[in-house]
C-alpha cells in the first residue's frame, strides 16, 4: 500500500493552528526567551528578537509551509518534488534532520527536569524564596546523571506513544486541548509576579532597552531564537505544512501563530523578571533560571505547591506539542523517503537515536562536564549548532529557493489556494520580502555573529 495515497493530515482548521502553534510554543518561550533576555541586556535583546521574529522568521515559516503543503511530503523528500533537476537542494532537508536531531538531544533533558520538578513541587521541597535553597534544588537536580538520563529517556518514551498515534489522533488531539489551559495559567503566575513589592524592577529590565550590550553575536542568538523559536529553517514547517488542509490560509496562520507565540514568551518574560528582581536572583543565571525564580514566585503566595505544581505539569505539558514535531520530522522521512519502514519502526529507530545522542548533553552537567567540542559542553554544542548554524543556513536557503525559484505565480497560485483567498498585496509583501531582505538580513548576521567580518 502505498503511504501517500491515504497520507494522514490535520482534519480540522483549528488543528492546523493549534498543531502549528503547538510546534512553536514550548521551552524556548518558558525557559530560553527569559533566560537568554537575561544574559544579553533585557530590553535591548527583547528588541532585536521581535525584529528578527517579523522580519526574518515569519517569511521563513510562510516559505516551509508553502513548500511542505505544496509537495505533501516529509522535509527531505519535499525538495526532491521542488526542485526535481538539482538535488543539492535536498542537502537543505539533510541538514534540517540533524537539526531535529540535535535540538532534541538537549531539549528532552531540559524537559526530563521539568518532569522532575512537578514531582519535586509536590513533596514540598521546593517551596522556598531563598536564591540559596532554589539554586541547591536545581544543581542535585541536574546533575545527578542516572536520574537525569532515566528522565530524558522517560520523555522519550512517552512522546514516543504519541506520535505512534499519527497525525490527526495524536498530535492534533493533544494540542489542541492543552494549548488554552498553559495560557490561563501563565497569566496566573504574571498576575502574581507583578504584584511582588519590586515588580517594577524586573519590568525595567524587560523594557527599557540597554543597547550596550548589543554585539554581532547576541544579535545572531536573538535571531537563532526566532529559528528556534518558530520551529523553522529545518523542515519541521515543511513537514506539518504537508499536513495543512488544502483550505488552510497559510500567510494567516503563520502570522498567528507568530504572534500568539510572541505574546506568550513576553508573558513568560513578566512572569519571571520581577520575581527575579524581588528576591535578589541573578538575572544573568543562565539555563537555570525558570527553574530558580518559578518555584519562588509560588512559595509566597497561598495554595502555592498546588500552583507551583500545576505550573510545570502545563509547562511539560507544552513542551509535548514541540517535541511531537521535532520527532516527527526524521519519522515522516524515515516512513515515505525511500526507507518504507512502518511508523512504529521509524519511532523506536528515531527514539533509540535521540537516547544515545541524547546521553553526552545530559552529562553535561555532571560527569562530562569538562568534554568540550570547539569550546562548548555537548549541551551547549547541540544549541548552538542547531539555533545559531543549522536553522539560519537552512532559512537562508528556503528564501532563496522560495524568493528566487518558486516564481511569482505559483507563490499567487499557493498562498492564495487556487484564488480562492483576496490576499494578493499580502502575498506581494512577502514575494519582496523574502526576495531581498530577508535572505541578505540572515546572511549578514550569520556571518558577523561568526565574527567573519
Ligand atoms: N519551537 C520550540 C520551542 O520554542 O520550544 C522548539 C522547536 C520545536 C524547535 C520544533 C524546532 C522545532 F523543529
Amino acid at each position: 500500500m502505498s503511504v501517500h495515497a491515504n497520507r494522514d493530515g490535520f482534519a480540522t482548521k483549528l488543528g492546523v493552528l493549534t498543531a502549528t502553534l503547538g510546534s512553536a510554543v514550548g521551552l524556548g518561550n518558558i525557559w530560553k526567551f527569559p533566560y537568554m533576555a537575561g544574559e544579553n541586556g533585557g530590553a535591548a535583546f527583547l528588541f532585536i528578537y521581535l525584529a528578527a521574529t517579523i522580519v526574518v522568521g515569519l517569511p521563513v515559516m510562510i516559505s516551509e509551509i508553502m513548500m511542505g503543503r505544496h509537495a505533501r511530503a516529509n522535509a527531505i523528500t519535499t525538495w526532491k518534488k521542488v526542485a526535481p533537476n538539482n538535488s543539492l537542494w535536498m542537502l537543505v532537508g539533510v541538514c534540517g534532520v540533524l537539526a531535529a536531531f540535535a535540538i532534541m538531544s538537549f531539549y528532552a533533558d531540559v524537559v526530563g527536569w521539568i518532569f522532575s520538578y512537578i514531582f519535586q513541587a509536590l513533596s514540598g521541597s521546593l517551596s522556598s524564596t531563598d536564591p540559596a535553597v532554589a539554586k541547591a534544588a536545581f544543581n542535585a537536580t541536574v546533575s545527578s546523571p542516572i536520574t537525569a538520563i532515566a528522565w530524558q529517556w522517560g520523555v522519550l518514551a512517552l512522546v514516543s506513544v504519541i506520535i505512534l498515534g499519527g497525525v490527526s489522533k495524536g498530535i492534533e488531539k493533544t494540542t489542541k486541548t492543552l494549548m488554552p489551559i498553559l495560557l490561563v495559567m501563565l497569566v496566573i503566575v504574571c498576575i502574581r509576579s507583578l504584584t511582588l513589592p519590586k515588580a517594577m524592577d524586573g519590568l525595567a529590565f524587560l523594557f527599557n532597552p540597554d543597547f550596550s550590550k548589543v554585539t554581532g553575536e547576541v544579535v545572531l542568538m536573538a535571531m537563532g531564537l526566532a529559528f528556534f523559536k518558530l520551529s523553522i529553517g529545518m523542515g519541521t514547517m515543511m513537514t506539518y505544512g504537508s499536513y495543512f488542509r488544502s483550505d488552510a490560509n497559510m500567510p494567516l496562520t503563520a502570522t498567528r501563530v507568530m504572534l500568539a507565540d510572541l505574546t506568550i514568551s513576553l508573558l513568560a518574560g513578566i512572569a519571571i523578571f520581577p520575581a527575579v528582581f524581588n528576591y535578589g536572583f541573578e538575572p544573568a543565571a543562565g539555563p537555570g533560571l525558570l527553574f530558580m525564580t518559578i518555584p519562588a514566585v509560588f512559595s509566597s503566595m497561598p495554595f502555592g505547591q498546588i500552583f507551583m505544581t500545576a505550573f510545570f505539569v502545563l509547562t511539560a505539558i507544552a513542551t509535548i506539542g514541540a517535541m511531537l514535531s521535532l520527532f516527527e520530522v526524521p519519522v515522516a522521512f524515515m516512513i515515505e523517503g525511500g526507507l518504507g519502514w512502518s511508523r512504529a519502526k521509524s519511532t523506536i529507530v528515531t527514539a533509540l537515536l535521540l537516547g544515545g545522542f541524547g546521553i553526552p548533553a545530559t552529562l553535561s552537567f555532571s560527569t562530562m562536564s569538562d568534554v568540550t567540542l570547539f569550546g562548548l559542553n555537548f549541551f551547549d554544542f547541540y544549541d548552538y549548532l542547531s539555533s545559531n548554524l543549522l536553522m539560519p543556513i537552512g532559512g537562508f536557503f528556503i528564501c532563496i529557493f522560495a524568493g528566487w525559484k518558486w516564481g511569482k505565480e505559483r507563490m499567487q497560485e499557493s498562498l492564495s489556494n487556487n484564488g480562492t483567498l483576496n490576499n494578493t498585496m499580502i502575498i506581494s509583501a512577502y514575494a519582496f520580502i523574502v526576495k531581498w531582505v530577508t535572505p541578505l538580513l540572515v546572511l549578514t548576521v550569520l556571518l558577523k555573529g561568526l565574527n567573519v567580518f
